[in-house]
């Protein structure tokens, strides 16, 4: 994976406040297959406490709340203020009013350790830097319960060698990536994860327009 660029909490918070409304109108729409699938091989059931870190405009966190139902309360985090109300008007108009929506960052967590069954976190590692990627992954840890399941996508390619898109990435200046490619790479998380410590870590990767990875990971027992 090739090194990022490094963006303060403020300006990533910034650029996505201000390309929220266009996100979900085209990132997010060319994504959805992607989420689908990732959703399915989460095997979320019934009752299960969510949490999902990033939630952007919320299309994901709306089908994750169908699936654990309208009595399961599930949460939700993002920097982005307008990411959230998006998120936020979204659930409600989908019959979903107990979700908690916090503005929080993904390295400091506002729960408690052992909260949740389940953590969905797509297309946000992908413009974190490798330096700040096992603390992170400790954090989605901890408030994981033992056994509890991690799903992450990521935009990512089929192993080590370079990828066209990450010319461009390098090329173009760091505020251009931001705000033309969300400032993301391709990312593997493979690895990171199993040095994290999580178990039964497993990598299924999507090719297509927005070549992408889940990885399917569980907090040990
Ligand atoms: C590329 S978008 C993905 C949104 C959504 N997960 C999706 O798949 O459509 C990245 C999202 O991550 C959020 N984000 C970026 N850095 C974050 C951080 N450190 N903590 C929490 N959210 C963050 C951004 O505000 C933005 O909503």
């Amino acid at each position: 994976m090739i090194a990022s660029k490094e963006y303060s909490t403020e300006e990533v918070k910034r650029a996505y406040n201000r390309r929220s409304w266009l996100y979900s109108k085209t990132v997010a729409e060319m994504e959805r297959g992607y989420h689908r699938e990732a959703i399915q091989q989460a095997r979320i059931q019934p009752g299960e406490k969510l949490l999902e870190v990033a939630v952007g405009p919320g299309l994901t966190l709306l089908e994750l709340a169908k699936l654990v139902g309208a009595g399961t309360p599930i949460s939700g985090v993002d920097l982005s203020t307008s990411m959230l109300a998006m998120t936020r008007q979204r659930l409600a108009s989908g019959g979903f009013q107990q979700a908690t929506l916090k503005q929080a960052d993904c390295r400091a967590l506002p729960f408690e350790d052992a909260s949740f069954d389940v953590l969905y976190n797509a297309y946000m590692l992908d413009l974190i830097t490798e330096a700040d990627m096992p603390g992170i992954l400790s954090e989605f840890k901890r408030v994981l319960r033992p056994g509890g399941r991690l799903i992450l996508l990521n935009m990512s390619k089929p192993d080590e060698k370079p990828v066209p898109r990450e010319r461009l990435y390098r090329l173009l200046p760091s505020k251009l990536v931001l705000y033309l490619l969300g400032g993301c790479r391709p990312v593997l998380m493979l690895k990171p994860a199993l040095a994290a410590g999580f178990d039964n870590v497993r990598r299924i990767y999507l090719g297509g327009k927005a070549p992408s990875e889940i990885i399917l990971a569980t907090r040990p027992v």
